[in-house]
């Protein structure tokens, strides 16, 4: 499974970085806001950190506007990749990219449909929203499940982004429903490796290692 760090912080994309155990990184048009830096400077930093897939969605709503701008960032660096919102303006404009070769990350997707909907459209990733379904009383993983066995019928090549996860159980049943890609707030990175069990058995270890050379 690849791991993406959802964010637009440079310190985390950074620090997660050096974990040498990063494939990619996914920014929202919130995330970048809250960054503070200019969008096109903050995407060429990002593709310095990690050299993998940096989706940077698009903010402008119609196809032809889309395009327009999906091209513009394409042509940043080798790494981008155009996200898109799930609506027919988006869909379109999937089409139109993923025939010139320029891969794309259709988010905001609640629904087994719109993911079909997107793999038609060529997606190369699809962004579901777990944490958002969860949010309203829905069942985010369950959407997980329905998404891989959509595309295993069919065949369809594009890759289930796991998105919205909050929490470290969220990442485990990603695993277990098949997603292709968890893309992680840096939090949940960090608490990935936390068990009580690893931090009790190693001081164990060492205070045992400790007696014997006493
Ligand atoms: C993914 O591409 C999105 O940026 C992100 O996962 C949304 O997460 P949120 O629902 O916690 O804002």
């Amino acid at each position: 499974m690849k791991l993406f760090i959802d964010s637009a912080e440079l310190s985390e994309i950074e620090a997660a970085a050096k974990t040498g155990l990063i494939d990619g990184v996914t920014t929202n048009p919130s995330l970048v806001a809250k960054a503070g830096v200019p969008f096109e400077k903050l995407l060429l930093r990002i593709c310095e950190l990690i050299d993998g897939p940096i989706s940077a969605e698009v903010t402008t709503l119609t196809a032809p506007e889309m395009i327009a701008q999906g091209k513009q960032l394409a042509k940043l660096h080798k790494n981008i990749v155009v996200k898109l919102p799930l609506t027919w303006e988006g869909l379109k404009t999937c089409s139109a990219l993923s025939a010139e070769g320029i891969r794309t990350n259709v988010t905001l997707c609640f629904s087994e449909v719109q993911a079909m909907m997107a793999a038609k459209a060529g997606a190369t990733y699809i962004s579901p929203f777990v944490g958002r379904l969860d949010d309203i009383g829905q069942d985010g993983m369950g959407l997980i499940r329905g998404i891989r066995q959509v595309y295993d019928n069919y065949g369809y090549e594009t890759r289930i982004l796991v998105a919205s996860i909050r929490h470290v159980d969220h990442m485990r049943q990603s695993v277990l429903a098949g997603g292709d890609v968890g893309t992680l707030p840096y939090k949940v990175f960090q608490q990935l490796l936390s068990h009580p069990l690893t931090d009790s058995g190693l001081a164990r270890f060492m205070k045992d290692w400790e007696t014997m050379k006493g």
